[in-house]
């Protein structure tokens, strides 16, 4: 099994450029599914959920091949498709379950079974099957297997979602762009990854308005072609970096982001001390000495402060100059990395959906293991800057979201081996 090692202490100083974003290849894989001919994604990250994407679309009989670096290539001339999608496919990823909406979509029939995903308490699909059984889709669960019909097709209606899900706010346009008649979906999720999914689709000719807003409106065409997309930057990879530095001292330039898709956020690092100048596609920080505690640190859905920075931040926090106090209110179980940190040090407190944290003057490395994607990047922001060596296993789970994270961090002066 694979582990990180770290020796920390070490100031970051360079450029990183930043992956395409996870969040956003995922969908627009499940996407690729309900165009004719071939789509070409350009920045597409190579990650362990790509290829796991890869391998549900080679199982309904697509092709897809990286045919440089970071440009995947997905081919669709499938004459009789295979619409069943494995148990070990579907536990790879929670994403797995946007092949649903897209199946369905499609082909008018699929069987699949509950997907895997990052342990972050209670995942379920209810706002998932609402929609698409809106939509006019049979679905039957039997012994774990979800069997989809709709034998004359997906017809659009209006949707309310009880909670703006950002993964079924994805799969219901997935499922609406090729349904007969026009679908609003009330209450979607805002974030930028949805809006990469729409400007996807429009390019193979959907008709989707409303993306980025509370009410997305689509009306249904008979068929979408590939075509050529860029994957917008990941958010969440510029911000782990930040922490990185924000944590070490020392100078980052990042280029390939997207500072409008960080608002909140960049306001954040301001707040710990940080030096910033920021650009359309490019950030400069600078961090000199030991970060200020925020004081609450919320999460909420887009465009408030992201779930998935949570972790990365509490990391920085371990160390800030006073108490910092982080509520979860997106996933009921996300503070798992909270005991890995105090096991290298940290003054943590975890009371269900609150933590708090009171900075310590010294982190220690020692044994970790990531808990899960994010978790595991917060013991790395950790790891840098403890005394001593950090060993974190359980590294499959970060490299689910981060593009050889060791190389990218030593290319800018850190001390992590793979081993
Ligand atoms: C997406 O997950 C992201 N994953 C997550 O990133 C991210 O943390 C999350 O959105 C929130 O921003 C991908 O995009 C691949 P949700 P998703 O549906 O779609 C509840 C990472 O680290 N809910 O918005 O699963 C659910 O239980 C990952 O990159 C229902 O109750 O998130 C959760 O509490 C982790 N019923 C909340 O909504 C449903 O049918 C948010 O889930 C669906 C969701």
């Amino acid at each position: 099994m694979q582990k990180f090692l770290i020796e920390g202490g070490k100031k970051l100083y360079g450029e990183i450029d930043v992956q395409g974003a996870k969040n956003s290849s995922l969908p627009i894989l499940a996407g690729a599914l309900l165009c004719d001919g071939t789509t070409t994604l350009l920045n597409c990250p190579k990650l362990s959920d790509v290829y796991a994407s890869c391998r549900i679309l080679n199982n309904v009989g697509l092709t897809c091949n990286f045919i440089d670096n970071n440009v995947l290539t997905i081919s669709n001339s499938v004459n009789n498709p295979n619409c069943i999608v494995p148990n070990d496919l579907m536990r790879e990823m929670r994403s797995s379950i946007l092949y649903m909406g897209a199946l369905l979509g499609k082909y008018g029939k699929c069987t699949i079974s509950l997907p895997g995903g990052c342990q972050l308490g209670s995942r379920p699909i209810d706002i998932h099957l609402y929609g698409l059984k809106k939509l006019g889709a049979d679905i039957k669960e039997e012994y774990g297997t979800i069997y989809c019909n709709a034998k004359d097709g997906l017809k659009g209606t209006k949707i309310t979602l009880p909670f703006a899900s950002v993964g079924a706010t994805e799969n219901l346009i997935l499922a609406s762009v090729l349904a007969k008649g026009e679908t609003l979906i009330k209450n979607s999720a805002r974030e930028p990854e949805i809006c990469d999914l729409c400007n996807y689709l429009r390019k193979c000719g959907a008709v989707i308005q409303g993306d980025g807003e509370s009410d997305i409106y689509i009306k249904g065409v008979k068929k979408l072609y590939g075509c050529e997309h860029s994957i917008i930057p990941d958010r969440v990879v510029a911000v782990t970096y930040m922490c990185c530095v924000a944590m070490t001292g020392g100078e980052l330039v990042l280029n390939n982001v997207c500072t409008n898709h960080m608002d909140i956020v960049l306001n954040m690092f301001e707040e710990l001390g940080c030096d910033l100048y920021t650009y359309e596609d490019r950030i400069y920080i600078c961090s000199k000495g030991r970060v200020h505690s925020l004081k609450n640190v919320k999460t909420m859905p887009y465009p408030a402060f992201p779930t998935d920075m949570q972790s990365p931040l509490m990391a920085v926090m371990t160390i800030g100059d006073k108490t910092s106090t982080f509520e979860e209110t997106i996933f009921d179980n996300r503070y798992r990395h909270a005991d890995e940190l105090i096991r290298m040090g940290a003054d943590i407190e975890v009371m269900g959906r609150i933590a708090i944290v009171r900075g310590v003057s010294k982190l220690y490395g020692t044994s970790v293991s990531a808990t899960d994607l994010r978790g595991g990047a917060s013991l790395i922001v950790a790891g840098l800057k403890a005394d001593g060596l950090t060993e974190i296993s359980n590294i499959h789970y970060i490299d689910r979201g981060y593009q050889e994270v060791e190389k990218v961090l030593t290319s800018v002066g850190a001390y992590i081996k793979r081993v």
